[in-house]
C-alpha cells in the first residue's frame, strides 16, 4: 500500500479502500454520473472532510449552484459550510464566466489565499461550452491540471452523462484527467440502485467493480465491501 502521506484522502466512507488508501495527491480525477447520481454530496463531503479531519483547505467552484444553495446542501447533511468559511478553510466561488483564462485565474488566486490543498468545479462539463475546439479545450484543461499538481492541489471536476448514452462519457476531461469515478443509477428490476466505479486511477491499484452507494442524513457511503448484483 502506498504511503498515505502521497494520498489525499477523500474520507468518504468506502471510498478510500477503493483507491489505495486514496486519491494520489495532486491529481486531477474527474467524477462522472448521471442527474441526481450524487455528485456535488460526493464533493461536498470530500472538501468537509479534508478541513474537519486532514486539515486540508479546500475550494469548490460553483459554475451552476449558487452560493446560498450549496450552503444548503451542506446543511442538508449537516455541515456548517459557513464556519469552515470563517476559518479559512473553504472558499466557494460562484463563477459565470464564460472565459477559461479568468476562471484560471481565479482558481490560481483562491488557492494562494487559503493554501488550499482540494479543489472541486461542479459541474465541469460546462468547460465544453468555453471552447470551440477540442484541441484548444485539451490543451488548456491540461496546462491546469499541471499548475494544480505543481502546487499539489488534488482536483475532482463532476461530469455529467446520460444513462443511454454511454458515448457522451468519454468527454475530453475524461482524457486528460488522472483518474476517473463513475456513479451510476442501475436499473435492477423495477428500481433504481445506486452504485460507483473507478474506471482509471494513474498510479493506483483499484478495484474494478461497481459497489453500491447510499446517500443518507450524513452524506454519501461507498458499500466498498460489497459488489452490485451481489445482495440487492
Ligand atoms: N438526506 C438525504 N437522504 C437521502 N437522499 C438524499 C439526501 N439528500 C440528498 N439526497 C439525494 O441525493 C441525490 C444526489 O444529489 P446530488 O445533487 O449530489 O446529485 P448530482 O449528481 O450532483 O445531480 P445533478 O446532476 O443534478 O447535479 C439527490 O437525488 C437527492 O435526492
Ligand atoms: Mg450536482
Amino acid at each position: 500500500m502506498p504511503r498515505l502521506t502521497d494520498r489525499t484522502q477523500t474520507g468518504i466512507p468506502g471510498m478510500d479502500e477503493l483507491l489505495d488508501g486514496g486519491i494520489p495527491r495532486g491529481n486531477l480525477v474527474v467524477l462522472a454520473g448521471d442527474p441526481g447520481s450524487g455528485k456535488t454530496c460526493f464533493c461536498l463531503e470530500y472538501l468537509y472532510n479534508g478541513a474537519m479531519n486532514f486539515n486540508e483547505p479546500g475550494i469548490y467552484i460553483s459554475l451552476e449552484e449558487s452560493y446560498d444553495e450549496i450552503i444548503r446542501n451542506g446543511k442538508e447533511f449537516g455541515y456548517e459550510l459557513e464556519d469552515l468559511i470563517k476559518k479559512k478553510m473553504l472558499m466557494i466561488e460562484t463563477v459565470e464566466l464564460y472565459d477559461f483564462e479568468k476562471l484560471k485565474n481565479l482558481i490560481e488566486d483562491s488557492i494562494q489565499v487559503i493554501k488550499a490543498k482540494r479543489l472541486v468545479i461542479d459541474p465541469g462539463v460546462i468547460f465544453r461550452l468555453y471552447f470551440d475546439r477540442e484541441l484548444d479545450a485539451r490543451k488548456r484543461i491540461m496546462s491546469l491540471g499541471k499548475m494544480l499538481k505543481q502546487i499539489d492541489c488534488t482536483t475532482v471536476i463532476t461530469n455529467e452523462i446520460n444513462l443511454d448514452k454511454t458515448r457522451s462519457l468519454f468527454g475530453l476531461e475524461e482524457y486528460v484527467a488522472d483518474g476517473v469515478l463513475l456513479l451510476y443509477h442501475t436499473k435492477i428490476e423495477n428500481r433504481f440502485v445506486r452504485s460507483l466505479g473507478v474506471l482509471k486511477m494513474r498510479g493506483t491499484k483499484i478495484s474494478e467493480k461497481l459497489h453500491p452507494v447510499t446517500i443518507g442524513p450524513t452524506g454519501i457511503k461507498v458499500l466498498s465491501k460489497q459488489e452490485l448484483f451481489e445482495d440487492i
